[in-house]
């Protein structure tokens, strides 16, 4: 049985007097997490695939276990879980390899949306300068959705790779992601799917979806940060070439040349961040075991909650669609006030958002707005977290007067 109450038991930081509004910025993480990683560095903490002593072992496949573990709950192979230091990371290393190892060429035509997060609007924007390929935005309507005529108009201007989100961070707009891997298969466009905000919210089987690529993190998901990963489908991470060189990731290296090692292997150069790994894996454990229809329920709740009442105060303008395709996050603007102010006013309350462009500036610009503060609610928040950031807007006027 699902239930808030009972969850917040599981994360210590919650025992805080803070609605905690945050979470697409990062998560809180739960005791099991913590505890996993804290018993990886007093039990079994030694470097992994090096040695054959007990503890490197230990080590090693626990390491393992944690990518066979994720890898499952998004339906891939092992091999195809590609462990990095997050979202970006796994981006810039695409665009890199892409462009690096001949698969993307100049010339070619690279489309974006423009409700990317910067981490996955920058890397082929700065790369096409370099390597003469050409962008092809994908526009948003007013409220920040991709419709899939704009999609089609772009993949049929002859695109050869479409990076999207599958939704948006700085609106909530769930994406037709589905829909658009298909229309992107059926053109032979390749896909790379940014999974940050999607994953954490939604039950993604990369093999069902049919992307050719997808990225997402740890710590938007209640593991630790600096550790993410990246899917691949395999005949396409067999073509490319690594994108850090060192060890690990060699089979044999000469005076003349290196031969690298197999899959995921050949792209994880470099010590990895096993601690990192074991934490994941134990988030997805914990993700696992949740009856995700509620959760996804509750989540949604909460998030209307907070639109519908927001736009009855007359002083606050809220963006987004505000129907079903918006989920968890509520971005919004009281008038007269930067959004900065509006974020240390809530801190007082003893709320914590997000302020500012939220590194998604094309969207910002596309809505006409140069910031906003952002509430991104997680399945652990409950209806009292809710109330008190309402209660705090609804107050704002005693702080700034001149408001409304
Ligand atoms: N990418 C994170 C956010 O959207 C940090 O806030």
């Amino acid at each position: 049985m699902f239930s808030p109450e009972q969850i917040r038991k599981d994360f210590h930081i919650l025992e805080e007097e803070l609605a905690y509004l945050d979470n697409a910025a990062t998560t809180q993480k739960p005791d099991n997490v913590i505890n996993a990683i804290r018993h990886y560095y007093m039990k079994q903490n030694s470097n992994v695939h090096r040695s054959n002593y007990e503890l490197a072992e230990l080590a090693t496949q626990a390491f393992e276990s944690s990518r066979r573990t994720i890898a499952n709950f998004i339906g891939s192979e092992p091999e195809e879980l590609i462990f990095t230091r997050g979202t970006t990371e796994s981006i810039n290393l695409l665009a890199y390899s892409f462009f690096v190892g001949g698969l993307i060429e100049a010339g070619d035509k690279i489309a974006v949306t423009i409700a990317e997060h910067h981490s996955n609007f920058v890397p082929w924007q700065q790369l096409s300068k370099r390597f003469g390929t050409e962008m092809v935005y994908v526009d948003t309507d007013d409220e920040g959705r991709i419709s899939l005529s704009e999609v089609k108009k772009a993949l049929d201007k002859g695109v050869k790779l479409l990076a999207f989100t599958g939704m948006s961070n700085s609106l909530g707009v769930v994406m037709p992601y589905v829909e658009i891997c298909h229309l992107a298969k059926e053109r032979g466009v390749l896909t790379v799917l940014d999974g940050a905000q999607l994953v954490p919210h939604h039950k993604v089987n990369v093999k069902e979806v049919g992307c050719d690529f997808m990225a997402f993190s740890a710590h938007k998901m209640l593991g630790p940060m600096g550790i993410g990963a990246l899917y691949g489908r395999r005949e396409l991470l067999e073509k490319m070439v690594p994108f850090l060189y060192g060890g690990e990731m060699i089979d044999e290296v000469t005076l003349e040349d290196t031969t690298f090692n197999v899959l995921p292997y050949k792209f994880e150069a470099g010590t990895p961040n096993v601690a990192g790994t074991v934490g994941f894996g134990e988030a997805i454990r914990y993700l696992a075991r949740l009856e995700w229809g509620k959760v996804q329920e509750h989540v949604k709740k909460l998030a209307d909650v907070l639109i519908h009442e927001l736009e009855r105060i007359p002083y606050v303008e809220v963006y987004g669609p505000k129907d079903e395709t918006q989920h968890s996050i509520v971005s919004f603007n009281i008038k007269g006030l930067h959004p900065h102010d509006v974020s240390q006013y809530l801190n007082s309350w003893k709320v914590a958002v997000r302020s500012g462009h939220h590194c998604a500036q094309p969207q910002l610009k596309r809505i006409g707005v140069p910031a906003t503060c952002r509430a991104s609610v997680y399945f652990y928040n409950t209806e009292r977290d809710v109330e008190r950031m309402l209660e705090a807007i609804k107050n704002i006027t005693n702080e700034f007067p001149w408001v409304g």
